[in-house]
């Protein structure tokens, strides 16, 4: 194997073509069995490892491997560090924007995520828990995971077992997990019907079993409906506690959250009316605001509702103004951005576009990106700086390890 490539499996050559093969390290001689056709290239499979690269290490996670959940176990740590800068590095550079400073790596440690997704399936009776297979709707039966929060790891085992019974044979849910401090706020995601009377009667005693805050239920894509509500699930950003909607978007860990907002503090330092577009339920919005007037803008209904019942309660609305709105379809034009002399945009992973085309024809002078892919990053990059706008520095945070995923937060400005 040569490299590692950017969704995070080894790659050899075959013929002049790509072959990418997970689990595997540059400096590695395998045996591979050719899968399939991957983008450029080919998918292969270890069949046996004849030699071992360098970079090698033993993976901690037992179940890494099978387990889609984790990419990058077998790397040594300072290698797999280096690939995950170059991942932002090579984005930037594919848009022209190669000579921009990047910060050193910011990384957050394993054991560290406060929000999971996990998978049930069944096998025959048996209900089969934890995390998808690489590329496949099958699910990969855990006991542990060396990314959670002790207090998500524990659910592990109970949840596989209270669901004994409640999923029939061929079912399958997704059970999205999020520790507040008001205890853990538990999502069923399920096709179908909604439970009737005695599956919610199981579901009130598993949440009693095992002291959950609240336990919601929906269809994929649906507004899930609380079931149980045994303390209402609360997190607090800048001092004001925000009551969660079931399934709302939060940063995957508290160290993650702090290491991105005290970037975007200091690149902010000084602005006195800014915007924070893509606020959810105002991770970045609430601290910003003790310093300055903040608009947040988003397009989610449950996420907006929560925010601006938080800013009420904690009697902040001449600080902290909220509005829904969809980004993509109605982005903040010139005209209206001309009373901010600072914005801050945190898109998901489809990114900015239109609202970054919007800030080229006309932005304050300060803009503080924050992203979860490289590649619509770059590009957004790109049209601010065709726009007028310098990129000062971006910076790398590794909020996901051992995985292909990276975080980045950037400043421009003009
Ligand atoms: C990566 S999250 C960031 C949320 C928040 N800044 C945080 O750190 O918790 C992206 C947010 O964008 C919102 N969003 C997605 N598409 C949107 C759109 N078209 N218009 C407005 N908001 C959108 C999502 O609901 C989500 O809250």
């Amino acid at each position: 194997m040569e490299r590692i490539g950017g969704q995070g499996d080894g790659v050899g050559s075959l013929d002049g073509r790509p072959v990418y093969v997970p689990a595997t390290v540059p400096g590695d001689r395998l045996s591979v069995r050719i899968v399939s056709t991957k983008g450029d290239g080919l998918a292969g499979e270890a069949i046996e490892l004849l030699a071992a690269g360098p970079d090698r290490v033993e993976p901690p996670c037992p179940h890494f491997g099978p387990c889609g959940g984790c990419a990058l176990q077998q790397l040594r740590d300072e290698t797999y560090a280096e690939w995950k800068a170059g991942l932002l590095r090579e984005a930037l550079a594919k848009r022209g924007l190669r000579e921009t400073v990047l910060k050193p790596l910011a990384r957050v440690a394993p054991g560290s995520r406060r929000r999971v997704r996990f998978a049930a399936g069944t096998r025959g009776r048996q209900v089969t828990f934890g995390f998808h297979q690489r590329d496949s709707h099958a699910v990969v039966d855990i006991e542990h995971c060396l990314l959670l929060l002790p207090a998500l790891d524990r659910l592990i085992g109970p949840l596989r077992s209270g669901l004994e019974g409640m999923l029939a044979p061929g079912g399958h849910a997704a059970l999205e997990a999020t520790t507040t401090e008001a205890g853990i706020d538990l999502l069923i995601e399920q096709p179908g019907n909604p439970p009737d009377t005695a599956m919610r009667t199981r579901l009130a005693a598993l949440a009693d079993r095992l002291d959950l805050a609240r336990v919601s239920w929906g269809r994929p894509a649906e507004l899930p409906e609380p079931i149980i509500l045994r303390r209402p699930p609360a997190i607090t950003f800048g001092g004001v506690a925000v009551a969660l909607p079931p399934g709302a978007f939060l940063q995957p860990s508290r160290e993650g959250e702090a290491l991105l907002l005290a970037e975007a503090q200091a690149a902010l330092e000084g602005a006195e009316r800014i915007a924070d577009l893509f606020a959810g339920c105002g991770s970045f919005s609430l601290p910003l605001s003790k310093a300055a007037k903040v608009h947040a803008v988003e397009g989610d209904k449950a996420a907006t509702d929560a925010l601006q019942a938080a800013v009420k309660r904690a009697n902040i609305g001449h600080r902290l103004t909220v509005e829904r709105r969809d980004l993509e379809r109605a982005a903040l034009q010139p005209v209206e951005l001309k009373r901010f002399d600072a914005l801050l945009f945190d898109p998901p992973r489809s990114g900015a576009k239109a609202q970054a085309e919007a800030l080229a024809r006309g932005g304050p002078p300060l803009v503080v990106a924050v992203s979860c892919s490289p590649a619509s990053f770059a590009r957004d990059a790109r049209i601010l700086v065709d726009g007028g706008y310098r990129l000062d520095w971006a910076r790398p945070v590794d909020q996901f390890p051992w995985s292909a995923h990276l975080e980045i937060v950037a400043r421009f400005s003009r």
